[in-house]
Order: C-alpha cells, then sequence, then structure tokens
C-alpha cells in the first residue's frame, strides 16, 4: 500500500488472552479518553499515576484532568528520568509510594511514560498486594509498539538488563499519537527501530511500505497511525500465540542479542540508545544470516539501507564515540552476549533471516563464527 493514507477515528487493537485480554487504543488525542475509559473498566477505583519528571511536565496534568473529569481519585509518583530510575532503588521509592497513597487490591496503576516508567510501574503493580492491575499510557514511540504491550516488567540488576520482573498484562492501553510530537528527532528514530523489526521479522509488504511511507510517520500524517497499529497487531498476535515466550515470541528479540550487548559496551549511556541498539544489532543478524547463506548480501543490504535512510546507526562505527572511545573487543562482546537473558544452558539464541518477512529462532550457531563475524566488522 503506498497511496497517501487519511487521518482516521482511533484504532482498537485486542490482545487475545482469554479472560485477561485487553485493547490497545491508538489515536491523536485519545489520552482525553482515558478517565471515562478507566471508569468503564473499573468502577469507583483510586488510581496513581507513575510517570518520570519529563513526562511530567508535559503530560501529567491532561492525564490527571481526564481522571478528574470522570470521577477518579489520583495520586502521583515521579521518579528519575532513565535507567537509574528501574534500579532496586526505583522499585523501592515506586513501590513505597504506592503503599502509602492506599493503592489496594482493586485499584490500578497508571504507567505514563515510555518503556523504563513502563517496566518499572508495570513490576511495582505485579508485587503490590501480590498483584495490582495496571494501565500503560506509552508516551514514547518505542513504548506504543513495544514495551507497554505484552506484559513484560522489571529492573536491571547490576548484573544486566532486565534481569528481575515479571509477566504482568496491563489491562487497558492508550497510546495517543500526538504525544510524540514532543519527543526528540533521536528517541523518535530509536523507537522506528521497533516498527521497522516488525516488517523485518515477519511481514514483509510492511517492510515495503515502510519503504515507501517512512517519512509521512515521522512528520505526523496518518501513515503514523497506521505504523503503530500494524506494529501492535503484529506483537499482540504473537503474544497471544506465546505469552511467556517458550517459543514464537523469542522472534521479537531480533536484533536484540547483538543490541543488548552493544547497549552494555557503552555502559547504557547517551551513547546508544535502546532503539539505536537494535538498529544496528538487526544489520548485525542480517549480515550474520546473509554470512551463514540464509538470505542474499542484498537483502542483508536492503534492511541495512532503510535504517540508514531514516538516519539510524547500522554500523558498530555509527555508535556515537566508536572513533573516539572504541567499544569493546571481540571477546568482550561474546561475553556480554553469554549474559543475557537468551542464553540457554550456555548456548546463545539468535534471530536470524530466511527472508525480509522470515525470522527464525537459531540455537545452534557456533560461538567461534559469531566472534570472528564481530572482529571483522569491529574493523570495519
Ligand atoms: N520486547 C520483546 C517482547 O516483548 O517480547
Amino acid at each position: 500500500m503506498t497511496a497517501p493514507l487519511k487521518h482516521s477515528a482511533d484504532i482498537t487493537v485486542d490482545v487475545a488472552l482469554g479472560d485477561r485480554a485487553y485493547d490497545i487504543v491508538i489515536g491523536r488525542g485519545v489520552l482525553d479518553t482515558l478517565g471515562t475509559r478507566v471508569a468503564a473498566l473499573r468502577p469507583g477505583a483510586r488510581t496513581a499515576i507513575v510517570t518520570d519528571r519529563t513526562v511530567a511536565k508535559h503530560w501529567l496534568e491532561q492525564t490527571e484532568r481526564s481522571l478528574a473529569e470522570a470521577g477518579i481519585p489520583t495520586s502521583r509518583v515521579i521518579v528519575e528520568e532513565g535507567e537509574v530510575s528501574k534500579t532496586y532503588a526505583g522499585l523501592e521509592k515506586v513501590s513505597e509510594a504506592l503503599i502509602a497513597a492506599k493503592i489496594e487490591r482493586n485499584d490500578l496503576v497508571i504507567a505514563l511514560g515510555g518503556g523504563v516508567v513502563g517496566d518499572l510501574a508495570g513490576f511495582a503493580a505485579a508485587i503490590l498486594r501480590r498483584g495490582v492491575d495496571f494501565v500503560q499510557v506509552p508516551t514514547s514511540l518505542l513504548a506504543q509498539v513495544d514495551s507497554s504491550v505484552g506484559g513484560k516488567t522489571g529492573i536491571n540488576s547490576p548484573q544486566g538488563k532486565n534481569l528481575l520482573g515479571a509477566f504482568h498484562q496491563p489491562v487497558l492501553v492508550i497510546a495517543d499519537t500526538s504525544v510524540l510530537d514532543t519527543l526528540s528527532p533521536r528517541q523518535f528514530r530509536a523507537g522506528y527501530a521497533e516498527v521497522a523489526k516488525y516488517g523485518v521479522l515477519g511481514d514483509e509488504a510492511f517492510f515495503t511500505w515502510l519503504e515507501a511511507n517512512h517519512a509521512d510517520i515521522f512528520s505526523g500524517g496518518a501513515a503514523r497511525e497506521h505504523a503503530i497499529a500494524t506494529s501492535c497487531r503484529a506483537k499482540a498476535a504473537i503474544v497471544s500465540r506465546d505469552e511467556r515466550e517458550n517459543g514464537e515470541r523469542a522472534l521479537l528479540n531480533l536484533g536484540h542479542t547483538f543490541g543488548h550487548a552493544l547497549e552494555a559496551a557503552t555502559g547504557f549511556s547517551d551513547r546508544l540508545f535502546h532503539g539505536e541498539g537494535v538498529s544496528v544489532g538487526m544489520v548485525l543478524a542480517a549480515e550474520l544470516s546473509a554470512k551463514l547463506g540464509l538470505i542474499s548480501e542484498a537483502d542483508a543490504t536492503r534492511v541495512e539501507r532503510h535504517l540508514a535512510s531514516v538516519g539510524l546507526p547500522t554500523h558498530l562505527q555509527d555508535i556515537a564515540g566508536f572513533a573516539q572511545e572504541g567499544l569493546a573487543d571481540a571477546d568482550t562482546l561474546m561475553a556480554l552476549m553469554a549474559q543475557d537473558k537468551k542464553v540457554k544452558r550456555g548456548k546463545l539464541t539468535f534471530i536470524l533471516l530466511q527472508a525480509i518477512g522470515r525470522a527464525v529462532v537459531a540455537n545452534d550457531v557456533e560461538p567461534a563464527l559469531v566472534r570472528d563475524f564481530l572482529q571483522q566488522k569491529l574493523s570495519g
């Protein structure tokens, strides 16, 4: 589909999980409907909004107003922005604040923010009084298409990213696409890597559509809602078939085995945002697939070209500070990958491509081959 799209009414995507099914509501201005939706879903509930300082500046008042207009009591918990909050200390702060706000079993926690806030607030909700329901109000593109959907919640350990957590599905996701207008171009691009991921892993037609329509997604045209809805539908379908990642859900980790190692090698700092790590990681996965003879070099180049065309980093050398500080050697990157959750009995799992739009889980890739491949990539 390449014809320009028109802005449409809100789009609702259903995450079909039986009695834990929930809606993802996508559209410009849907944040104003939060109060009425929460009132219908959980009459009489109190709510606590967990957010960070930057998001609070832009969106907290509007969120509180929507809830107040529907007669819903709210309290607020504001954390520091960034991974510094996805820690034991951040979890303690949020948990104690929720207890102090008297959030009980039938009440709701509302996660207003990007991936960090969603993961942290979701995990705090999962363990508070052995489980309180929560609503995701994702305010970054990455959170709207990935982290707010599917119920993965958690915090980091000093020993690795997302090593502590729980599957805890939200009861509602409100993805207001107009809130993305305040994101920096770099943050928006980082989220776009996860949008492109859905095309690369399972939907060649969507990837082709993205190649033709990405400018409209970035400028806030109707293609934005279409891209977010298509991404959420793809994720919802996979999550409803494999909620606990016993199989197919692992495909959503395309680009993440390499990406997480690169994030760790750059100290989880501003040198590399998560989505940027996924972009470089996805290109490495495509190139490794080509090296193994699974796809053609032309397909790997096509993935690289599209991500580069929107300004995403696609090579190790594109990572900020590579020329000055370097990155890590191939052995260190291998060790970092071995620390990832995707390790099973010491074996690394990679998501590889058999075609654009057809990803597979590979548990049997020879570590020495991956090490040599990384060595070669590091030397450009
Ligand atoms: N972000 C990968 C997943 O939710 O499974």
